[in-house]
């Protein structure tokens, strides 16, 4: 295997899960999943863009029918002056209704994003709607949200990698690693 270079001062960051790890989980999540689906079709959304690579490798281990599609959230609940308030970027374009929706997203951290897609999407009545999250940090949950599969359950800590970023940097980690931001002086 290739070595990873170093891509700033400051990397390789430490390993929170490493991507044999979140590879065996995954194949749990997507049997149970398949095992949940009793051989329906699935339609598989995507919340843009952290989940994507998650989505990728869970798809590719469902022995199901599946179709894709994506939308795409910004959550303005990590601001200090916030409301908690989410506005959607981007919508899904499939038809929902009398579904089974999988919505699969990289973290459920406050749960506000998640609360206010899974409320925007039951409006569209899916015959169910699951959600998959491959990381959960419940310590900071502010709304009551629980997903239906989750890979790991993680301490209170910034992640990148696999999907997840910090200022857009980091995604392609193949590895789930710990970020700590340096300080600005
Ligand atoms: P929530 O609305 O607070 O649950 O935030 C959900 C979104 O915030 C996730 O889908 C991620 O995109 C982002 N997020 C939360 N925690 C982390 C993290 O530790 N690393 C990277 N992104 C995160
Ligand atoms: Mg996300």
């Amino acid at each position: 295997m290739t070595e990873l270079k170093p891509l700033t001062p400051t990397f390789p960051l430490p390993v929170l899960l490493s991507r044999d790890q979140i590879h065996n989980r995954v194949q749990e999540l997507a049997a149970a999943i398949t095992k949940d689906a009793a051989g329906e079709p699935l339609l598989v959304l995507g919340v843009l863009k952290g989940s994507i690579i998650f989505l990728a490798d869970l798809a590719r281990a469902l022995p199901v029918e599946c179709s894709f599609d994506f939308l795409a959230a910004a959550s303005y609940g990590r601001s200090i002056h916030s409301s908690g308030s989410v506005h959607l970027k981007k919508d899904t374009d499939a038809e929902i209704a009398d579904k089974h929706v999988i919505l699969v997203e990289d973290i459920l951290d406050t749960g506000i994003t998640l609360n206010y897609l899974c409320k925007h999407l039951h409006l569209r009545h899916p015959r169910t709607l699951r959600v998959a999250t491959l990381l959960d940090k419940p310590s900071r949950r502010r709304e009551p949200i629980a997903a239906d599969y989750v890979g790991f359950t993680i301490p209170d800590h910034f992640v990148v990698g696999y999907g997840m970023d910090y200022a857009e940097r980091f995604r392609n980690l193949p590895d789930i690693c710990i970020y700590t931001p340096e300080p600005t002086s």
